[in-house]
């Protein structure tokens, strides 16, 4: 199956699709009449507002990710800040590394309509897969053919196009005379851009602030909370849904590039010595489709079907917790309704990699747009915890009582503090702190030349005449390997972490389940599944009966004919449509049909109220309804 098929197996017309989408009010673009109006200076791309059935899928999707992660495995909640100092961000390394590689068109020929801005990885695989199609006869029949050699040029680099650094990008672009599609011009060298939008706290422009990239960050902060208040018991998890903001360079996408966005996001911390998933068995049998590494450097982007189980031991997938959050990630997906058939696990490149992540697995939905990362799973290792606390102080460690004492045998180092006070007065102290902060292998290696030279110099940063070491005799220094008891193991926790993007989801979700009548291309259907649609049944005074049941609904006392209201909740996704018509007000009886199949019953009111809650809480089915009622 391509992206360009319908569920019905019909070609998929995106124009058709964003009809539907857009007069039913899933989504618009945001300050759309100041964008229309003709004095209007702003930019309003990568940000749009959802409608009536676009909030109520996005509220169904996020219960449904609730009730599948955060219930099931009593995962802690937070709802952090999205404002976020400066040095929280410059720690995590956010403020240096956050940034994708850009592309100035610097207008020497014609200007380009949408922005002089390009994302340079974007640039360089909309023009290549653009000469692909031209060259193979895709887009226009005449255009000069490529030959076979540039074609697999090309396939080759589009398949690890993620992998380039700067350099590398320069490289292709000058190599391919990779130009701005729009005017044809040729762009400047790329450079990094830090993706975060800035501001300051305050009246006063002192203290700088960011909104968060991420959600992650605020999970960490309170980690060392959370272990508390999980009564020290490892491993957990903490969890977050919330709004996130990054400057994109150049939006294109709709809801798959934005500039605001809903994540939500796991943080599973684990001990990095036992990675093994107590419910991992649970998981092993899910198929998986995986794009490893290996394969994308070959140049090649098909996956291999392999189970959860099969990729852990082949060691494809690093460990079983990794390996577990995959396969929950791929439930997850099937049970809001996304096509399996348009899913992919995608392994990431290594320059690919976020700065913090040593492994990483992006869940990936086809879409008229090509594979979309929907879900990233990283492996954050001890990354975050790790620099948080070395610039805090705060300890974000994990200490367990060992089951039996241990001995362990390290280098340590003394000195003699009655000469060391005398000789180094004021810099006693910060002689003092070198000295504790020296680590095991430079111990090592210290204590040889010290045997041997009698004298050795130490990096000591803060000294009253601003040099940057001293030098410590064997009658002020004493290095020896001693051997110690220890009742406790402390160590910083690894973080697996799968991470949701919400819009996405629901984007790439909506164009899965979406396809037209056969006879007739405008009539629209989106066939959600019960759990996810917004609106169960169309009803009139059963509204009321359902609501208070807990079943959304909507009620349609228009004047349409009943074909128009049924094409309208074929396109709003509305799985169940009941009709009260003058049979109703003679025989107390309603009409209830099922959207994929246009099928009808017709029954009490009773009977079916109590089928359409069947049915939404997953008790009874379509198929046993239609066997029951007439
Ligand atoms: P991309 O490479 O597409 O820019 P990314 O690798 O930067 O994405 P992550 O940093 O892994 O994405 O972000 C985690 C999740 O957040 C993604 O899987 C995606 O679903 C979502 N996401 C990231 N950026 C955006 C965006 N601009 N608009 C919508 N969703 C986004
Ligand atoms: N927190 C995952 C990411 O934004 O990359």
């Amino acid at each position: 199956m391509t992206s360009a098929t319908t569920l019905t197996g019909h070609k998929f017309e995106r124009q058709f699709f964003e009809a539907v989408v857009k007069r039913r009010l899933f989504f618009t673009e945001t300050f759309d009449i100041y964008r229309l109006s003709p004095n209007f200076k702003g930019d309003n791309r990568g940000l749009f507002d959802y409608g009536p059935p676009g909030c109520a899928l996005q509220a169904n999707i996020v219960d449904a990710w609730r009730k599948h992660f955060v219930l099931e495995e009593n995962m802690l909640e937070l709802d952090c800040t999205v404002v976020t100092p400066e040095p929280v961000l410059q720690t995590s390394g956010h403020v240096d590394k956050f940034a994708d590689w850009m592309c100035k068109d610097p207008i020497k020929g014609k200007p380009t309509a949408s922005g002089d801005y390009l994302r340079a990885d974007h640039l360089i695989e909309n023009v290549l897969k653009a000469r692909l199609d031209r060259g193979t006869g895709g887009l226009t029949k005449d255009a000069p053919k490529l030959d076979q050699a540039t074609i697999d040029e090309y396939n080759n680099i589009l398949a690890k196009i993620d992998n380039y650094d700067g350099d590398g990008l320069a490289e292709l672009i000058k190599q391919y005379d990779i130009r701005n599609p729009e005017n044809n011009n040729e762009v400047l060298p790329p450079v990094p851009f830090n993706l975060m939008f800035k501001s300051t706290i305050g009246p006063s422009a002192a203290s700088p602030v960011y909104l968060r990239p991420e959600t992650s960050q605020g999970q960490f902060l309170n980690f060392k909370k959370l272990l508390e208040y999980n009564q020290g018991s490892m491993p957990f998890a903490s969890a977050s849904v919330g709004k996130s903001y990054r400057n994109e360079i150049s939006p294109r996408t709709g809801l798959l590039r934005v500039r605001e966005f809903l994540l939500a996001e796991i943080e599973h911390y684990v001990d990095p010595d036992k990675k093994q998933h107590l419910r991992f068995g649970e998981v092993s049998d899910v198929i998986l489709p995986l794009l490893d590494r290996e394969t994308q450097l070959a140049g090649k982007t098909t996956p291999q079907k392999l189970t959860v189980g099969q990729a852990v031991e082949l060691k494809i997938i690093d460990n079983e917790t990794l390996g577990y959050f995959l396969g929950r990630v791929l439930l997850f997906l099937q049970n809001i309704g996304v096509d399996l058939s348009k899913v992919r696990f995608r392994q990431h490149l290594a320059n690919e990699m976020a700065h913090y992540a040593c492994d990483c697995w992006d869940a990936e939905l086809l879409t008229s747009y090509g594979w979309v990362e929907c879900v990233g799973c990283a492996d954050r290792s001890a990354y975050d915890l790790t620099v948080h606390s070395k610039y805090t102080g705060a300890s974000l460690t994990v200490k367990e009582a060992l089951p039996e004492p241990a001995k362990v045998e390290e280098w340590q180092a003394t000195l003699d503090k009655k000469l060391v006070g005398p000789r180094f007065k004021k810099d006693a102290k910060a002689v003092q702190t070198a000295v504790e902060e020296l680590d095991q292998t430079t111990l090592e290696s210290l204590a040889t030349e010290l045997a041997e030279k009698g004298v050795v110099a130490i990096k000591t940063p803060g000294l009253a005449d601003g040099s940057t070491s001293v030098a410590l005799s064997k009658e002020l220094l004493f290095i020896a390997k001693v051997t110690r008891q220890v009742n406790t193991r402390e160590y910083t926790p690894n973080v697996i972490e799968p991470s949701f993007g919400i819009g996405r989801i629901l984007y790439s979700l909506l164009e899965h389940v979406y396809w037209s009548r056969p006879d007739a291309v405008e009539r629209a259907v989106l066939s959600l599944p019960l759990a996810v649609a917004p609106n169960k049944p169309i009803a009139h005074r059963i509204s009321t009966r359902l609501r208070k049941l807990g079943v959304a609904n909507m009620m349609d006392s228009s004047s349409a004919s009943i074909g128009k209201r049924y094409a309208r909740d074929d396109e709003l996704g509305t799985p169940l449509s009941v009709t009260v018509d003058f049979d109703t007000l003679k025989y107390g009886s309603v009409t209830l049909r099922e959207r994929d199949t246009m099928r009808q019953v017709r029954g009490p009111e009773d009977d079916v109220v109590r089928a359409i809650k069947g049915m939404v809480d997953g008790t009874d089915t379509w198929e046993q309804v239609l066997n029951r009622m007439p």
